[in-house]
Formats: structure tokens, C-alpha cells, sequence
């Protein structure tokens, strides 16, 4: 550590990853000093604009002076890059998702108890203003034991922006099942109940015509249903259907409880109780909305992205550390909510049959899960029987490199087991 305890973090990734670039600052006891992308041009622009080191290459990158790694590179690399930094003795926060596949998962939970060092999912969606209230409730026991939930994490972008962001046939955002993004839905019910998934059943939407100004070739649409480990019924929805929706919904034992819908990115940002007429808690009303106050640090929520995720995340992974332990968002519940959404998919391919989904605390669950399996490979496959048809290719100058960079990761996931690492070298994206 710097000198005061401060921690010295590294960011991988220069698109999302300028969030933690900013958000890892002395508030939360941090302090930035590398950066690292294979896009050379914008890591060199951002670097500059931070004052930090940089690097191309992320072995170089890993022995710079750091304690901990904050990766936000593609979607489906993280886990052999969260492996390698905790082997170097690195803690190490993470973008969603953690793994791709079930055998990822158990490589990352090894890894980890194996390194003695911290681990976070940076899930920032349960840290908004009303999902810690309504966690509030629910732990203070107003709507009694949850029976069922909703969670809706459905994000459509135009044509032109989802261009931008997803830059090549092969990036993942434009071949990745909609249920694999389900942690924006999942993660907020899951920290609210204190739950997990124990099966999953998934259900896709197809609608190619959405998908026609773009070169997205994967469904827009899903529902994943979630019995818990209570034994409740979580419906998870997503992800670009038209008609944005972020919101979730609790009925419980003794009343439900929800954000309100309405327009903006969260809606109105309120959280409404209610109960029966016949059921009202001694010293509760009938029914109550109303827009909640942040528990603490408001200031420095309020001035930080998606409704303030983005600083608790930061402020739950430098806590940790400090105490030398592991923060709620632990890898056990970052693997097994990813993994519920890489099971969907192969529900989905189904049509809705159940899939258990392990509990990766047990070394026997799992040996018998490690299963290796991703849908990228099927994708792939799918993608060339079409002959590659399905819009323009929005790839331009040097981010063409990012599909190539998929491309590599999909052949040695098809080749490769648990434990291979990947990595990625070199080339300018
Ligand atoms: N939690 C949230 O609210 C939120 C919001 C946006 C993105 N994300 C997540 O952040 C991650 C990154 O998304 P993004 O929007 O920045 O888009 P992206 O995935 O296209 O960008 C990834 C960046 O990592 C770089 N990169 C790829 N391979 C690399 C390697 N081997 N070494 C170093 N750098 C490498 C790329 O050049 C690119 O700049 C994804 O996992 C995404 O799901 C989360």
C-alpha cells in the first residue's frame, strides 16, 4: 500500500474503465497510478488526461507497483484476467461478467481462496438510492419473507450508439445472449433478500428486425425465472427490447414493495410500500411512495455515475481490502449470478427447461458442475451458416481489432479448459 494505507489501483480497460479511473480517488482511500488497453491511440489520450502510467501489454502492467486491479475489458475475458492479477497477488474488482463459463467459475472461486486476496463483482445496480432502501425494508422485515420479485434491466440504444459501443461482428455485445447480461436484474434482488438462484428455466424473444440497422446477431430479449434458495420466484427481464426499464418489485409474506415506474433511466427514482388492508405492520401505513435519502455519503454518491453505483462499488472494494476480507459482492455470489445467466441461455436453447445452478461455495458441487460450456462457440457457428448477412459492419481504423480479440478468446475457449489462460497481447484495437 501508498503511504496512509492508500491503495494503489490500476485500470484495465479505457472505455467503461475511465469510471473507476475517476471514482478510485482519495474519498474512497485510492489512489490511480496505471491504466492499460490495447488500444494504444485512446489509452495514450486517456493516460495523459490522468497523469498515470500506461500499458499495452497487461504482463507489463501486472508489475507496475499496484495493489489492486480494477478490470473493465470485455465482457467474457474477465475471469482469466482476474486470475492472473490474484496469482500476482493483486485484489481485484470486476466488471460484469465474471465468467463466461461454468468452469471459469470455478477456476475464479480457487483462485481467490487460493491468493488470500480480495475479490469484488462491481454489480453497481444494488447500490442506487432506492435498491439500498428498499434492502433497508427489507431487513427491518416490512414485507415479511419475499415470495416472488421482479427485476428489469432493459437497455435499448439506437442503431447509432449501439454502433459506437459494439464496434465489429465479433464484439461481444453483438453476439452475447440477452440472458447473459442479467446481473443488472439479478444482482439488486439478490443483495435486497440476502438470496440465490438454486435453478433456472429461460425463455428468448426473437425479433431480428430490431437487430437490422446493426450487426447484432443475438436475441434482444429474455425472461429468466429464478427459484431461490428460499424457495421463492425471481423473474429477471432484459435486455434491449424497446421500452427502456429499470425496475424492481418485491412481494412478500406481509406486504410488496417496489420502485415506481415512470421516465428517466431509473424512473422517478421513489420506492412505494404497500399492504393489505388486513395485514398493515403495527406503526406502518396502508400504503407510502416516496423518494429516499442515500443511507450515508450522499455527496459523494450523488456526483457519481449510474445513480451513485459507481461510487459504493469503489467504497465496498477499498473497505474490504482494508479489513483483509471479502466485500458482500463476493466471487461466490459474482460467479453464481453470472452463471445464472449462462444457464438461461442454455435453457432457453430448451425452451425452458430447468438447470440447476451449483453452489460454488461446495467443492463437490462444484466438481460435478465444471462443466465447460459457452454459447460463443454457437454463435460463431451460427454466424457463418448465415453467411455473415445481418447489417453494415461498423468497424473503422484501429477498433477493428476488437472482434479479432473475441475471436481469439472464442477458439481458445473451444480448446482450452478451465485453468488456460488467456492472453491477449499486444495489437493496437
Ligand atoms: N456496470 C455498468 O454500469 C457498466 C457500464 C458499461 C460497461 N460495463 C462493463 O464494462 C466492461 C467494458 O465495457 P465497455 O463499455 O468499456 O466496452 P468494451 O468492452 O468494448 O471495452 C473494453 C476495453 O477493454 C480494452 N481491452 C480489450 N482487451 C484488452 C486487453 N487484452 N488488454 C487491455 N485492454 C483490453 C478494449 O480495447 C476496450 O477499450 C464490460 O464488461 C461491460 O459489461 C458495465
Amino acid at each position: 500500500m501508498g503511504s496512509n494505507g492508500t491503495i494503489r489501483v490500476g485500470v484495465v480497460g479505457v472505455g467503461r474503465g475511465q469510471s473507476f479511473a475517476r471514482g478510485a480517488g482519495p474519498s474512497v482511500g485510492m489512489e490511480l497510478v496505471a491504466l492499460c488497453d490495447t488500444w494504444e491511440s485512446r489509452l495514450k489520450e486517456v493516460g495523459a488526461s490522468f497523469g498515470v502510467a500506461t500499458y499495452s501489454d497487461y504482463d507489463r502492467f501486472l508489475e507496475h507497483d499496484l495493489d489492486a486491479v480494477i478490470l473493465a475489458n470485455y465482457f467474457h475475458q474477465h475471469a482469466p484476467f482476474a486470475i492472473q492479477a490474484l496469482a500476482a497477488g493483486k485484489h481485484v474488482m470486476s466488471e460484469t461478467s465474471a465468467n463466461k463459463t461454468l468452469a471459469e467459475a470455478v477456476a475464479l472461486c480457487r483462485a481467490v481462496e487460493a491468493s488470500g486476496c480480495t475479490y469484488m463483482l462491481a454489480e453497481n445496480y444494488p447500490y442506487t438510492a432506492f435498491n439500498q432502501e428498499l434492502a433497508r425494508l427489507y431487513r427491518e422485515g416490512e414485507i415479511g419473507r419475499v415470495l416472488y420479485a421482479e427485476g428489469e434491466y432493459n437497455h435499448p440504444m439506437s442503431p447509432e450508439d449501439r454502433m459506437r459501443i459494439s464496434p465489429g461482428r465479433n464484439h461481444w455485445r453483438n453476439v452475447l445472449p440477452s440472458t447473459y447480461y442479467c446481473t443488472h436484474a439479478l444482482a439488486p434482488l439478490m443483495c435486497i433478500t440476502d438470496t440465490r438462484p438454486v435453478t433456472v428455466n429461460g425463455l428468448s424473444s426473437a425479433g431480428q428486425e430490431i437487430n437490422r440497422h446493426t450487426v447484432r446477431t443475438r436475441d434482444p430479449g429474455s425472461v429468466i425465472l429464478c427459484r431461490m434458495d428460499n424457495g421463492a420466484v425471481f423473474r429477471i427481464m432484459g435486455l434491449g427490447l424497446p421500452g427502456h426499464s429499470n425496475w424492481y418489485r418485491l412481494h412478500g409474506t406481509r406486504g410488496a414493495m417496489e420502485i415506481t415506474r415512470g421516465a428517466g433511466y431509473f424512473g422517478p427514482g421513489e420506492v412505494r410500500v404497500w399492504h393489505e388492508p388486513w395485514d398493515v405492520p403495527e406503526g406502518t401505513e396502508l400504503e407510502r411512495t416516496y423518494v429516499p435519502d442515500w443511507p450515508e455519503h450522499g455527496d459523494l454518491a450523488r456526483a457519481a455515475g449510474h445513480g451513485g453505483g459507481d461510487f459504493w462499488t469503489c467504497f465496498h472494494f477499498a473497505n474490504a481490502i482494508h479489513a483483509g476480507g471479502q466485500p458482500y459482492l463476493d466471487v461466490y455470489r459474482g460467479v453464481t449470478m453470472s452463471s445464472a445467466g449462462i444457464l438461461a441461455w442454455k435453457s432457453a436453447l430448451e425452451d425452458g427447461r430447468p438447470f440447476e445452478v451449483p453452489d460454488f461455495r461446495d467443492e463437490a458441487a462444484r466438481a460435478r458442475r465444471g462443466a465447460f460450456w459457452a454459447a460463443w462457440s454457437r454463435a460463431r457457428r451460427i454466424w457463418s451458416m448465415r453467411g455473415g448477412s445481418g447489417g453494415r459492419v461498423g468497424m473503422r481504423g484501429s477498433r477493428r481489432q476488437a472482434g479479432r480479440t473475441d475471436t481469439r478468446a472464442c477458439r481458445t475457449h473451444r480448446s482450452g479448459g478451465a485453468s488456460r489462460r488467456i492472453r491477449p497481447r499486444g495489437g493496437t484495437p
